[in-house]
């Protein structure tokens, strides 16, 4: 399908649905995400053609739909794989092996974050909190959960995918994906169009997981250096954690008088 000369017969094919789904709302632009699902899953992605003609249907500009489906990992402003994998890089997963699971899944498939397969069959892209952190490590494969990670589960998906077997379905591919849709740091942070990563992260792509210490540098700073946060909270996983530090410390101290 060539999505220039085939977008008005797709149009006029999903116009009827779009329109259902609108009529469910109060307000038209409600229905906006929605919409952007339903021309997904016809073109693989959301076209630059597709945004036009959701911000028509719903009544915004195309700024304001763009800004809104730029928010998501759910969906896709450029094309991608037919399968996209998206493990999880939050800090429940980082806490329970992500970093591994993430190094695996590179390594395995030969890309690194937020990159295609030469294929075109698998695009990979490391993505924030899937809120199933009590199954952690997960992630996503074309938006359907996969959860308690592990190589044997990883290799497992990966034979299914490039057998054909895999369980979930392929999504449609109208454009052939490009190696990457990374934002370039050099074009975009250098002339202030992005900013750049989080501190002591370089890369503005990069908000966590591997090559990148986001997570475990805010937990490092939580933890061992930012006293005045720690006193304030009164998360689990920070008081159990400074607890752990401060018995080491204080076994380290008792040594030390011993010593002398
Ligand atoms: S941190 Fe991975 S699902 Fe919440």
């Amino acid at each position: 399908m060539t999505r220039e000369r085939d977008f008005p017969e797709l149009l006029e094919r999903v116009t009827p649905e779009c329109l259902r789904i609108i009529a469910r709302y109060e307000e038209k632009r409600s229905a906006l995400l929605m919409l952007a699902h339903v021309f997904q899953e016809h073109e693989g992605f959301v076209s630059p053609e597709a945004v036009l003609a959701i911000s028509e249907m719903v009544g915004i500009t195309p700024a304001e739909t763009e800004g809104t489906i730029s928010f998501y990992t759910l969906l896709y402003r450029r094309p991608v794989g037919k399968y996209m994998l998206q493990p999880c890089r939050g800090l429940a997963c980082a806490i329970n092996g992500a970093e591994d699971a993430m190094a695996y899944f590179r390594e395995k498939l030969g890309t690194s974050n937020l990159e295609t397969t030469l294929d075109g069959l698998v695009s990979y892209e490391e993505v924030e909190c899937l809120a199933a952190c009590d199954r952690a490590p997960c992630m996503q494969v074309n938006l359907e959960f996969v959860y308690d990670l592990s190589p044997a589960k990883i290799d497992e998906l990966l034979a299914g995918i490039r057998a054909g077997t895999y369980p979930v379905k392929a999504m449609a591919q109208t454009d052939p994906p490009g190696r990457t849709w990374e934002i370039r740091q050099d074009d975009q942070v250098s002339t202030g169009r992005k900013a750049p990563g989080a501190t002591g992260v370089e890369s503005p792509n990069n908000a966590g997981g591997v090559g990148d210490k986001s997570g475990t540098i805010m937990l490092d700073k939580i933890i061992n250096r930012d006293v005045e946060f720690f006193r304030e909270t009164r998360e689990r996983a920070v008081l159990d954690s400074r607890a752990v530090v401060e018995s080491v410390e204080e076994g380290r101290e008792e040594a030390e008088h011993a010593r002398h």
